[in-house]
């Protein structure tokens, strides 16, 4: 396992640009299925999960040409219908794939998904959803296989706006018969961006970005090339890694507009945001103040930058609280930022942060992805150096972290 070594105590400045979105590149790449034919991507994130997601793509019979962050998929020979078990522990999101071979195959077998540990992830919702398009579901030993005659259109309407569910309902019916009214959808835009990219193959998809989706089935779909979003989950990483080091840093490649619950955060807590069309800068003062975080589905700020900005707060001026209110779990990197000198309480479902100037390197693990990165974050400030362990975690979501920090500044590198 590699390890990250970071020196804190230096002040970031300068661009950093983003890349493309992990959570919009990995239901787009299960969609390439969708056209049995080629299809050409740009900004690609070139990060683990998007490695995880090509190999299963491989497994299954399609052929994947990288170069760089171009990335060309051919999907003409899918023969496969199962997800093989050790790449659907790997990574969650590998559930999306079923979406895309029940649309094209009408059949998918796959067990339940792993990924992070960051409370229970279930997978009803999926389930209801295909079983509503006449989806016929039997689960066998821990197995899950799908099997329809047709897909067909129907209306569903989701206990909860869950982001993966929703991908899935419109991967399952874009190619079906009639129409299918999705209501209490989930609005990030990283389904936008799917909805955005399967319209463009020809698929008749309307409402993206709101709560109810109308997905009028299509016959085919042709072959493109698409441009992934940036990743506004990065696009935060990296302003709150200015903030917290009281510097100036430029993101650029970022779309200014999915990233509104977080710049509207960072001004509350004193930073001054200069906002253009693609790009943000970030002015930070010594401290940030303290504030309250409620995270949200979209336009909600971001359960993904919970732990990032509890990093913040922690080095703050006076107590800040953050409500987590997507997943029952997501605490467990609270003990190793405490390991660094943070004052952070959790209780229940809430995180109470008493600011302090004491952050001091230790040698901490990272727990989760994003957990992972929030002991970047403070590291970044700590007192002398920090030892981070298990980055392969971080390394599942961010493109050439230590690269990019190191351009801004900071003084990290990584050892295997
Ligand atoms: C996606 C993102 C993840 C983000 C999350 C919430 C990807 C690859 N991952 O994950 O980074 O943190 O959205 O914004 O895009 N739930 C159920 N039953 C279901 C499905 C979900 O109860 O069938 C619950 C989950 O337990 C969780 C909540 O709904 O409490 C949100 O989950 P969901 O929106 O589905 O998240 P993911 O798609 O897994």
């Amino acid at each position: 396992m590699s390890k990250f070594i970071i020196q804190g105590g230096k002040r970031l400045e300068g661009e950093v640009k983003i890349s493309g979105s992990k959570n919009a590149a990995l239901p787009i790449i299960a969609a390439t299925i969708l056209n049995s034919g080629k299809t050409t991507l740009y900004n690609v994130p070139n990060i683990q999960d998007v490695q995880t997601m090509f190999e299963i793509v491989k497994q299954i019979g399609g052929k994947v040409t990288k170069k760089n962050n171009k990335i060309i998929i051919d999907t003409s020979k899918v023969h496969k219908y199962e997800i093989p078990e050790e790449l659907m522990r790997k990574m969650r999101s590998s559930v999306i794939l079923a979406g895309a071979l029940i649309g094209k195959y009408k059949k998918a077998k796959f067990s339940y998904p792993g990924g992070c540990d960051i409370g229970s992830r279930p997978i009803d919702l999926h389930i209801k959803g295909f079983e509503k398009l006449g989806i016929q579901i039997r689960e066998d030993h821990g197995k899950i296989e799908c099997n329809a005659e047709e897909i067909i259109g129907n209306q569903i309407n989701l206990d909860f706006p869950s982001v993966g569910a929703t991908e899935n309902i419109i991967l399952a019916s874009c190619l079906g018969k009639g129409t299918t009214i999705l209501t209490n959808a989930a609005k990030e835009p990283e389904i936008e961006d799917l909805i955005k990219y399967l319209n463009k193959m020809g698929a008749k998809i309307k409402g993206a970005g709101t709560d109810r989706i109308e997905i009028i089935g299509v016959k085919k779909l042709s072959e493109i090339s698409y441009n992934i979003m940036p990743d506004r989950i990065e696009a935060g990483t990296y302003l709150v890694a200015g903030a917290i080091t009281g510097g100036r840093v430029k993101i650029t490649n970022a779309n200014p507009m999915h990233i509104e619950p977080i710049i509207n955060k960072l001004e509350e807590a004193n930073c001054k945001l200069n906002v253009e069309k693609n790009t943000i800068e970030i002015i930070a003062p010594k401290r940030v103040k303290a504030i309250d975080i409620k995270t949200m589905p979209y336009p909600g700020f971001p359960t993904d930058l919970q732990s990032i900005f509890a990093a913040l707060l922690a080095t703050g001026k006076g107590t800040s609280v953050i409500t987590e209110n997507i997943f029952e779990s997501r605490y467990k990197y609270v003990q190793e930022l405490n390991r660094m000198g943070a004052k952070i309480k959790v209780e229940c479902r809430n995180a109470i942060i008493k600011g302090t100037k004491k952050i001091q390197g230790a040698n901490v693990v990272s727990t989760d992805l994003r957990g992972g990165a929030a002991l970047v974050i403070e590291a970044l400030v700590a007192k002398g150096e920090t030892q981070i362990n298990n980055i392969d975690y971080i390394l599942r979501g961010y493109e050439k972290m230590e690269e990019k920090l190191r351009q801004l500044g900071a003084d990290i590198r990584k050892e295997e």
